[in-house]
């Protein structure tokens, strides 16, 4: 039901000053930035090969990253799979007893389709499952 890693999300207090690094010391083209509203973050997404990092910088301390970040520093933040449909694979995730954190899919950055699931299930790696846009 996965097909690959599509991409590892970074929890960072600044995306400007992160930039730094994954764009300009480690070259990786920045191609996206976007606020996502409803999972509370500034997002910049930047091409590895076939697969993205994303660099989440949170729109305030109550969001979920934001409390990361105060909880446990800038750093890996979850890692993403891609699924051709998402809410086929949530089923069958469902179904394989994970614990989901959205029970339906939403929507994430660039138009994609996206559900998370719950470190608790997952080896206590935040995992998130993604239905690119066309
Ligand atoms: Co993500």
């Amino acid at each position: 039901v996965l097909s690959t890693i599509d991409h590892v999300g970074i929890a960072v207090y600044d995306i400007d000053e992160s930039l730094a690094l994954y764009r300009d010391a480690l070259g990786m083209p920045l191609v996206h930035r976007e606020t996502v509203a409803e999972q509370g973050v500034d997002a910049a997404l930047l091409d590895v090969g076939d697969g993205h990092v994303e660099l989440l910088q949170p729109l305030g301390p109550e969001t979920a990253v934001g409390k990361f970040l105060e909880r446990r520093g800038p750093g890996l933040h979850h890692v993403a799979y891609r699924v051709a449909d998402a809410d086929a694979a949530l089923e069958e995730l469902r179904a394989a007893g994970l614990r989901l954190i959205d029970e339906a899919p939403r929507t994430g950055i660039r138009g994609s389709r996206v559900a998370f699931l719950h470190p608790s299930s997952t080896g206590g790696v935040l995992t998130e499952i993604v239905e690119p846009a066309e």
